[in-house]
């Protein structure tokens, strides 16, 4: 069974529960409508993936076409981020977390409800195991700058080259949509450390990265 329904997990959650076997689980928050998280776990049949996407629509059309597909390594949840990092996730327990163009609210007097903030990077790194890696793209210029700063004075990361780390990875349906609008995107890769400071003397986050892979689909 795909989805999970949030009333009857255990927390902080069990992958053996979830999944009925023991890999390393990667985790995407804000799936939206699958097409990253899908095509990541049928290209990794050895690995599970766990989705998280609060908007019941997109949930629902991720469950859909999960079944469609017949993925069997993923399963989703139905909550928020907040939920997930503040209360589900048991630490050290996320070998690779995902945010892929989180909702970048433009209005400033929306900014507060932006996702990237230090107490959730700190939150994101609780649940990753050492080594694992957060993966973070955006379209927005704006945005990327908040991200690039709250990124760069976390401590307890290495900086990766993101082009490097997201090589092989599928596209997501917005950023389908963005590369046909010519849009710039722009990818940050942190890897958790033990080394608290480390990320000072590595290479910047948040480089332009293009992307050649080829287009298939029209439909975010
Ligand atoms: C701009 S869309 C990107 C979807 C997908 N990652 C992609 O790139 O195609 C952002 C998604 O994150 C979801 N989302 C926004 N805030 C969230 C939160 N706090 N918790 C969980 N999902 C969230 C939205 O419902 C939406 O599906």
């Amino acid at each position: 069974m795909i989805e999970v329904d949030l009333n009857t997990v255990t927390c902080p959650l069990s992958w053996a529960e979830l999944f009925g076997r023991s890999t390393p689980v990667d985790v995407e928050i804000g799936a939206g409508k699958g097409r990253f998280l899908l095509q990541l776990a049928l290209d990794h049949p050895e690995r599970s993936f766990l989705g998280v996407e609060r908007a019941h629509k997109y949930h629902a059309m991720l469950c859909h076409r999960a079944g469609r597909r017949g993925v069997t390594n993923v399963r989703m949840l139905r909550t928020t981020a907040e939920d997930l990092l503040f209360r589900l996730l048991a630490p050290a327990s996320v070998a690779n977390l995902y945010v892929l163009f989180p909702d970048p609210w433009p209005k400033k007097r929306h900014h507060k409800r932006r996702l990237i903030t230090p107490e959730v990077v700190d939150a994101m790194r609780r649940a990753l195991e050492p080594g694992g890696r957060l993966f973070v793209k955006t379209d927005h210029p704006e945005y990327a700058g908040v991200i690039e700063d709250v990124l760069g004075r976390a401590s307890g990361w290495a900086v990766c080259d993101p082009a490097a780390a997201f090589s092989g990875l599928p596209l997501t349906g917005f950023e389908v949509k963005y590369i046909q609008e010519g849009r710039p995107i722009r990818a940050f890769v942190l890897e958790k450390s033990t080394d608290v400071g480390t990320a000072d003397q590595l290479p910047r986050p948040g480089r332009l990265i293009h992307t050649h892979e080829p287009l298939e689909e029209s439909t975010p």
